[in-house]
């Protein structure tokens, strides 16, 4: 099943590793190559003879123990087809999702440029430190949660690594299954920033994490991306930063020509100040102020007026896909349906901002996936990751 391939096994130093013996043997079974990388800590866990005589290769934990030409980090790195990190500690991920580089296992994953699939497992109370989620968050490779059961430290809740099958199959699908091949998928993200003067401005509550999921889920299916967002994000693919709806606005309509898919997942606000002030304002004596807003450009319907003017002109084999969102706090499948009639776009992603448990700022979505033919799909309250994946299965699969 997997001849042909190299899977870079990264083992880091938890009691799951022990586990990961049982991987390499199943890897080894479906005729993956496999190389073994660990950090000092894993050897305290399972040892080098054994991993040695399952992947049927040397163990590298230091710098130099790769016998290359090239920089070790850099030859593991070329090398390998995916890097499963399993276990995955909370040490190591917090290291690989703020860049740091201290050994030989997470200078790799800096340097890896084709999938990485981590599985962590720690303590449950590591597990909902906001420390690690906010590091997770940061990651742009496959997560597979760890599982909820007795802990080797003598904690229950969620901690476990999940189990060997859904590696396997997870990897599989990796190497396999790319489903946004080719494409080129443009997405925005995160709240547009509308300047009052230089200190002020209106702005949402997005926080971005939406449309960075989209983004880090069609990179892992394989496409070329660009994600244009008002949000800090470092990504290994093409990031535009934009501050307000004009600068947005301006970045999409560069990219449509050569894009075959747009997601516009960014809260775009629908006003602006008329006229920002240069310097900062004044406090005055009067109890109130008046701000004169203007109506920004609606993107999303202006990206759908072209596409139906260059089918008008017979050139639509080349226009984008062009998906909205759609936010709601009432009536969120009849206001869906009237604003994806209004916008003109193919999709529109319905999600209803009014729960607390999904949406703006949550880890978490729920959405329903319209078509402008009328056709509804509903996914599940699921992380958004598996959210955005649904989302390209459901319109690409
Ligand atoms: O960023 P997160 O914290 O993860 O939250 C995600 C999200 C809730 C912001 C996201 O899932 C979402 O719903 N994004 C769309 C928010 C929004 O602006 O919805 P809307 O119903 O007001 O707009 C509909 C569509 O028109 C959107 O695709 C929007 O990008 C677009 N639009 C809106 C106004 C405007 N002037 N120009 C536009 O292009």
């Amino acid at each position: 099943m997997l001849s042909g391939k190299t899977i870079l096994v990264g083992i880091t130093g938890g009691i799951a590793a022990y586990k990961i013996c049982e991987l390499i043997r199943m890897y080894k079974c479906a005729n993956a190559e496999v190389l073994v990388v660990c950090t000092p800590n894993a050897l305290n866990f399972v040892t080098r003879l054994t991993l040695q005589n399952l992947s049927k290769n040397n163990v590298a934990v230091e710098e130099f123990d790769i016998k290359d030409f090239n920089p070790e980090h850099i030859s593991y790195a070329d090398r390998a087809d995916i890097m499963v990190i399993a276990p995955a500690t909370a040490n190591t991920i917090s290291k690989i999702a703020t860049g740091v580089c201290d050994n030989l296992l997470t200078s790799i994953a800096c340097a890896f440029t084709k999938p990485i699939l981590i599985a962590p497992a720690m303590n449950c109370n590591m597990w909902e430190n906001p420390l690690i989620r906010e590091n997770l968050n940061k990651l742009h490779c496959e997560i597979l949660e760890p599982e909820s059961g007795y802990l080797a430290c003598g904690y229950e809740g969620k901690g476990r690594l999940c189990s060997l099958d859904k590696i396997f199959d997870k990897t599989v699908e990796l190497l396999k299954y790319k489903l946004l091949n080719g494409k080129k998928i443009v997405i925005t993200s995160g709240g547009t920033i509308e300047d009052i003067d230089p200190v002020r401005y209106i702005s949402n509550y997005s926080s971005g994490k939406m449309g960075l999921a989209l983004a880090d889920t069609a990179k892992n299916l394989g496409a070329d991306v660009t994600l244009i967002t008002t949000t800090d994000v470092s990504r290994k693919y093409n990031v535009i930063k934009v501050k307000s709806a004009l600068d947005m606005k301006s970045a999409v309509e560069n990219e449509f020509d050569s894009a075959d898919c747009i997601i516009m997942a960014a809260a775009v606000a629908d006003y602006r100040v008329k006229e920002i002030s240069p310097r900062k304002m004044k406090k005055t004596s009067d109890d109130e102020i008046t701000l004169t807003l203007v109506k920004n450009p609606d993107i999303l319907k202006d990206l759908c007026d072209k596409k139906k003017n260059a089918a008008t002109a017979d050139i639509s084999a080349s226009a984008p896909l062009i998906i909205g969102f759609c936010a709601e706090s009432e009536n969120l499948i009849e206001n869906a349906k009237e604003k994806i009639s209004k916008k003109g776009c193919d999709y529109l992603i319905a999600n209803d901002i009014s729960r607390k448990d999904i949406g703006f700022s949550n880890d978490y979505n729920e959405v329903t996936i319209i078509n402008k033919n009328g056709g509804m799909k509903k996914l599940e309250r699921a992380d958004k990751k598996t959210i955005a994946r649904g989302i390209f299965e459901e319109i690409y699969g």
